[in-house]
């Protein structure tokens, strides 16, 4: 097989990038280890930033996210008893976000990419690259069928996620990284939103955090320990500690119901310099993670496609190498501003193993504070609802 962009990985950024250049006129090919139905059953992310709600639909792709998706125009932040607005819109000049789960945006992309007629090869297996410091790179897979293949290429997008092959072939790469001393437990539940609003709580027992996917079906998050064990959570513990963590006003309940999906995330903030080797090219959580506090994982995977279909756009149309060639720094630019603002909304909201009294005082005066007045509040918006692309 030959095609121009080989892409290794279906997930939000390898799906992307396929259709962003597909819109430029340049022929991709996905290649992906999971199956179809796996892929667009796997809950993860759903907050979309302003600008990439925007892209969506500037795409093409808007009519179901705009249809489904719940448009929020502020957050609340729960503490000491209390809780606070962040008015995103009125703070950010009229921004707002987009709650829509992450494997709806993977359904709505995976269709038209097929019918767009580009190839996405599910369930590969030995998927390598090859030749990537050259000018003919390859990436070889078994395919379904157990029949070895192989896309010969001009260049290969990693968009493989944090366990991927792709950031292995990248030498004398450099890592920054943290890891936090808790996970997150998450729940899908067939219940109302209590709210219409996401609630970030924190609270002495560990920060919980209430989201949605529909007006019939909550998403809701607790702090646990890193190791923890899923066994030790039966439904009755989790609604009792989100209670405990989330009502911390007055008579406001949370609406419980049928829990139909139950997993642990560990939390970690990595980053790799450099994110380009040749012609291989690092995309997404490839080459980065952030704690999900900030929820910017989904949305820095599409800065990162976006950044690079732009480059293979000049290249292919003049071409020029200067956009790809800085296409690490221009990517790496907005990724640590994202990890600036993940690892803060971590710190600030969830419980340490190792605080005492005077570290929670402190943390809860920075929330007040924060939430309190217009600069604090407005710094926070500005970084939830997305920095400006070219910032
Ligand atoms: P991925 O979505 O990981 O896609 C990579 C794709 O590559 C996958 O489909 C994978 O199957 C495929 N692949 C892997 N290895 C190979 C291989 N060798 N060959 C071929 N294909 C391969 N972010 C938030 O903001 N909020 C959240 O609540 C949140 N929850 C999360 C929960 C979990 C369990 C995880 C793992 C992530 C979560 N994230 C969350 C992060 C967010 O989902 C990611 O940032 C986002 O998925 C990044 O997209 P991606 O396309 O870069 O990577
Ligand atoms: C969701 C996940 C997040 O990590 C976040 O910060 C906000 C919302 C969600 O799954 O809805």
């Amino acid at each position: 097989m030959r095609t121009q962009v080989g892409i290794v990985g279906a997930g939000p950024a390898g799906l992307l990038l396929s259709h962003l250049l597909h819109r430029q006129g340049i022929e991709s090919i996905i290649v992906e280890n999971r199956s179809r139905d796996h892929i667009e059953a796997r809950i993860r992310a759903g907050v979309m930033e302003h600008w990439v709600a925007e892209l969506v639909d500037e795409i093409g792709m808007g009519a179901r996210m705009r249809q489904e998706g719940l448009v929020h125009e502020g957050i609340e932040i729960s503490f000491s008893g209390r809780r606070r607005r962040i008015d995103l819109k009125a703070l950010t000049g009229g921004k707002s976000i987009v709650v829509y789960g992450q494997q709806e945006f993977v359904k709505d992309f995976v269709a038209a990419r097929l019918a767009a007629g580009t190839p996405i090869h599910f369930e590969v297996g030995g998927v390598s690259v090859h030749d990537v410091e050259g000018d003919g790179p390859a990436i070889r897979f078994s395919d379904r069928d157990g029949a070895p293949q192989r896309i010969e290429c001009d260049f290969i997008a990693g968009c493989d996620g944090f366990h991927g092959i792709c950031r292995p072939a990248v030498p004398d790469l450099k890592i920054f990284e943290r890891t936090y001393p808790f996970a997150w437990l998450g729940i899908l539940a067939e219940a109302a939103p209590s709210s219409d609003e996401l609630i970030y709580s924190s609270h002495d027992n560990g920060f919980a955090l209430h989201s949605m996917r529909s007006p019939k079906l909550t998403r809701l998050y607790l702090q646990v320990a890193p190791d923890e064990d899923i066994a030790r959570w039966p439904d009755d513990r989790v609604w009792e500690e989100l209670q405990t963590r989330l009502t911390q006003d007055g008579d406001w309940r949370l609406n419980e119901g049928k829990v139909l999906q139950k997993g642990i995330t560990p939390m970690r903030s990595f980053v790799c310099e450099t994110m380009r080797h040749g012609m291989l090219f690092l995309a997404g959580d490839a080459a980065h993670i952030v704690p999900p506090t900030g929820a910017k994982g989904m949305n820095l995977a599409a800065a990162d496609v976006l950044v690079l279909s732009r480059a293979l756009a000049e290249f292919y149309a003049s071409g020029a190498t200067v956009a790809l060639d800085a296409y690490p720094a221009t990517c790496l630019a907005r990724i640590w501003k994202a990890q600036r603002f993940s690892w803060w909304m971590t710190s600030m909201l969830h419980i340490f193993p190792d605080q005492d009294t005077f570290g929670r005082r402190i943390q809860l005066a920075e929330i007040d504070f924060i939430t309190g007045n217009e600069a604090g509040a407005r710094a926070l918006a500005e970084n939830y609802v997305g920095l400006p692309f070219d910032a």
